[in-house]
């Protein structure tokens, strides 16, 4: 107890907002979301996408909040501590430690590339190179054996030092500042992409919905990017609502976390789509594509290295507070379960996610002949934890609150002791007990059918 009540206490309720927004804007917006929506059709995509993240997401991050500060425990001991009756529910948390455990191995792997791009844009080792040559520059990079796995494990190191050195001062300090200059930077690139030749298809690549290619599996993959972009499903959200002020009002931190999720991967659509299109390239092209499309704006704009550097360089710290996150839900878990001590915890999950995040790595280069279900293993980690833990851990997390725990203690936690006003209350348990459950059953069984 006495390590969470140390760390406890985002000083504001800005703090709150900007550090959870901080684990929910990372690569799952600027890398992830641009290339499923590829991978997958498009404008069709996005709209299920939003409704995804409104309608359910929303709710189910709302009830992480209230589950991490009613209970001021990590992922595993909250639902005990909710109450002896609850202890049941404690394989949810477990199930999220598993995901965040499994998501940090594959996630570090791109966290290092991003973080080699600051260094190639420096070196300018991408300037003036065509389209296909940033491509080879991609692929060259990522086949290669020890530069992708020193930079992942420069990003393992980076993660591990902040989290041993107490996670809030940080987050809240420094996200506050720098996720807006994401943004401005964001808004730039957009401008320019969007004033390309030949941009509007990419445009209408996005924002028309063509039904015909919504598939079973495509809305499966909706759901699951919603659910990764916003951090939930799996207890990231209870760990940071633990250190939540019992005075902020979690519908509206919620609310501001999950538009500000929103904006930046609409932004980051609006970024990347004119200009593969511009430049020939194939919107359906997989994890790369951001790496080999944003290099081909930042060439066709006056500064673009300086911008570069920049936009990579945020982009890593993006990716870094939601590393953060990642860790932290593993490491309080361990700390607080395990009686562990905080630098130990941190050094051995550590080395742990380097070894499974190793594969990961080496599944672009060495090891890509080696598949297992038909997947590579950073495929299989990205699908398993995405389109099927997140929703499950999603699942269950409504079936808990929604239909186990006492809705006066719900509506309570959320009104403050009843200081604060829920108008959005009836709505908010309507999507809780019956519109999210039922939605993420139809999904998952449309989607594994498939
Ligand atoms: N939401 C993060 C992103 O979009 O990059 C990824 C993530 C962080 C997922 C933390 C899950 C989590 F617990």
């Amino acid at each position: 107890m006495k390590d969470l009540d140390q760390k406890r206490g985002f000083t504001t309720s800005l703090g709150a907002i900007t550090a959870a927004a901080g684990s929910a804007i990372g690569l799952g917006n600027i890398w992830r979301f641009p290339y499923t929506l590829g991978q997958q059709g498009g404008g069709a995509f996005l709209l299920v996408y939003l409704l995804f993240v409104f309608a359910i997401g929303l709710p189910i991050m709302m009830s992480e909040f209230v589950i991490g500060r009613r209970s001021q425990r990590n992922t595993v001991g909250a639902f005990r501590t909710l109450g002896p009756a609850y202890r049941r529910w404690s394989f949810v948390g477990v199930l999220g430690i598993v995901a965040a455990f499994l998501i940090y191995s594959f996630y570090s792997t791109v966290a290092g590339w991003t973080l080699n791009y600051v260094l190639l844009s420096s070196n300018g080792a991408l300037s003036g190179k065509t389209p296909q040559e940033v491509s080879q520059v991609f692929s060259t990079f990522t086949s290669g054996t020890w530069a992708p796995l020193l930079c992942q494990m420069v990003f393992l190191v980076l993660t591990a030092a902040i989290i041993t050195m107490g996670v809030q001062k940080g987050i809240e300090r420094y996200t506050k500042i720098l996720m807006p200059v994401l943004l401005a930077l964001m808004l730039l690139l957009c401008l320019r992409s969007l004033t390309l030749k030949g941009a509007s298809a990419g445009l209408s690549f996005l924002f028309k919905a063509d039904f015909s290619k919504l598939t079973g599996g495509s809305v499966l993959s909706a759901l699951g990017q919603a659910l990764f972009s916003l951090s939930i499903g799996m207890g990231a959200l209870i760990t940071y609502g633990s250190y939540i002020r019992k005075e902020d009002n979690l519908f509206k931190t919620g609310l501001c976390v999950a538009t500000a999720d929103t904006l930046i991967a609409l932004l980051a659509g609006i970024a990347i789509f004119p200009a593969v299109f511009a430049f020939g390239l194939s919107p359906a092209s997989g994890p790369s594509l951001v790496y080999e499309v944003l290099p081909n704006v930042f060439n066709s704009m006056p500064m673009g290295r300086l911008f570069a550097v920049v936009f990579f360089l945020l982009l890593s710290i993006a990716a870094l507070t939601s590393t953060i996150s990642l860790l932290e839900i593993v490491v309080l878990w361990a700390v607080e379960e395990l009686h562990c001590k905080r630098t130990a915890a941190t050094l051995v999950v550590s080395l742990l996610i380097f070894g499974l995040g190793s594969l990961c790595t080496l599944s672009f280069g060495p090891l890509s002949g080696f598949h297992i279900a038909g997947y590579g293993v950073f495929d299989l980690l990205d699908r398993l934890t995405a389109t099927y833990m997140m929703p499950i851990g999603a699942l269950c997390l409504t079936l808990f609150l929604g239909w186990r725990y006492p809705k006066a203690e719900v509506r309570e936690e959320l009104t403050n002791n009843g200081k604060l006003k829920a108008g959005y209350f009836r709505v908010f348990y309507f999507s809780l007990r019956y519109l999210a459950p039922a939605a993420l059953v139809i999904v998952l069984i449309m989607g594994i059918l498939e």
